[in-house]
């Protein structure tokens, strides 16, 4: 006898009236800014860009700044600036490129600016100049991270002239480390090196601006030796682990939960195509579910991945389409339609986290996150 699918009951659950939606414990990434504070007796400016990591700018830095932070750090002068509008008050430091062109409203919105070339600081002190502003700049240094900034050598008489002009407020001088998640420490030490002697003769000439800071969150955790003011990390104070080699301390706490609905169960006959390609095929009288979560929402279309259903882990099978993804039901035979699915969290004794997720996807946890589509609901909660 063939067997039936449960009859389709829409079962009333704490979903907030949501099928696929993440959960945000903000009190996680409170307590993780703390965390650091305790760790190094440094301050922290919460790295919050990219929609905070794929947890939600504004309600990050909100949280972020309840807890006591510094200030927070962006890419982009539009995520500053949209801080601003949502109330945040602290100091905002944009780490990316921003056009000459918004040094008026970086300057009258209190947002401090990144310089990493000469051509870049003279046409913001021109800016600034024309518009009587004056705008406040971190200038970065590449000590050896090959990508944006200055060569710490070479460049004391080009802090002097900017340390001298009107239009510009020398705020700070930065580094950022390329391989501080590594557990040889070597090249983080040369780059810490290289900008130490630099610091050393910008001071030695009485032009330290107020605030040095090199470190991101492995560096962080990592080289105590190299903070100078305050840190700036990002991934750990969602709770995500740096790497594989530097890990978070215990008292850190995963902020994100990814959860959905089943709302779909159908028995197929052996032998049956799933999914765009039919990549899955059933091998007998299989029970495939279907969550409403695809690659629109950051979820990847990659083989072996797996969801928590009654505390199970069971096998997504099938291509995972844009909206929808199958998954086999066959070890969990009371599983209902309107049950709660996991996709990265826990449930019972089991956890899915983003590190296995992103070691099947072949990334790194930062770019799981950081794809979590705009469309998914983000509910949040402080424990
Ligand atoms: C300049 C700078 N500082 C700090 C960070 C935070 O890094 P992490 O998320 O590894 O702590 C980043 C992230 O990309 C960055 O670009």
């Amino acid at each position: 006898m063939t067997p039936s699918p449960s009859a389709v009951i829409l079962v009333a659950m704490d979903t907030n009236g949501h099928s696929n939606w993440l959960e945000i414990d903000l009190g996680a990434i409170q307590n993780n800014i703390r965390a650091f504070q305790q760790l190094t007796g440094k301050p922290v400016l919460a790295i919050v860009k990219a929609n905070g990591y794929g947890h939600g700018m504004v309600e990050t830095a909100l949280a972020a700044q309840q807890a006591g932070v510094f200030g927070m750090g962006v890419a982009r002068i539009e995520e500053a600036l949209l801080l601003r509008k949502s109330g945040i008050t602290s100091r905002i430091l944009v780490l990316g490129y921003t056009q000459p062109a918004r040094i008026a409203e970086a300057a009258c919105n209190n947002i401090s600016l990144t310089v990493y070339d000469h051509d870049i600081a003279r046409a913001y002190a021109a800016e600034a100049q024309k518009a009587g502003f004056q705008v406040k700049v971190h200038v970065k240094f590449d000590t050896g991270m090959g990508r944006l900034g200055l060569f710490p050598e070479n460049n004391l008489d080009f802090i002097r002239w900017m340390y001298e002009l009107p239009a510009i407020e020398l705020e700070g001088i930065f580094t950022h480390f390329a391989r501080a998640d590594e557990a040889d420490g070597t090249t983080t030490r040369q780059q810490y090196a290289r900008f130490a002697q630099l610091v050393n003769e910008v001071e030695a000439l009485g032009m330290r601006p107020p605030y040095i800071h090199t470190s991101n969150s492995a560096a962080s955790l990592a080289h105590p030796a190299v903070h100078y003011d305050f840190l700036r990390p990002g991934n750990a104070i969602y709770g995500l682990n740096p790497s594989a080699e530097v890990t978070l301390p215990p008292e850190f706490r995963r902020a994100l939960t990814w959860k959905a609905s089943l709302i779909s169960i159908k028995v197929f006959p052996p032998g049956h195509g799933i999914s765009y390609g039919h990549r899955y095929h059933t091998t007998g009288y299989e029970r495939i579910g279907v969550i409403p979560v695809g690659y629109g929402d950051g979820y990847r279309r990659m083989p072996n991945n797996q969801v928590l259903i009654h505390g199970k882990r069971v096998p997504v099978v099938g291509s995972v389409c844009m909206d929808h993804s199958m998954i086999q039901l066959d070890s969990v035979p009371d599983a209902a339609i309107g049950d709660e699915v996991v996709l990265i969290g826990t449930q019972n004794d089991e956890i899915i986290t983003v590190d296995e997720l992103a070691q099947k996807w072949e990334t790194i946890n930062y770019e799981v996150v950081c794809g979590l589509a705009d469309r998914l609901p983000r509910v949040y909660f402080n424990d």
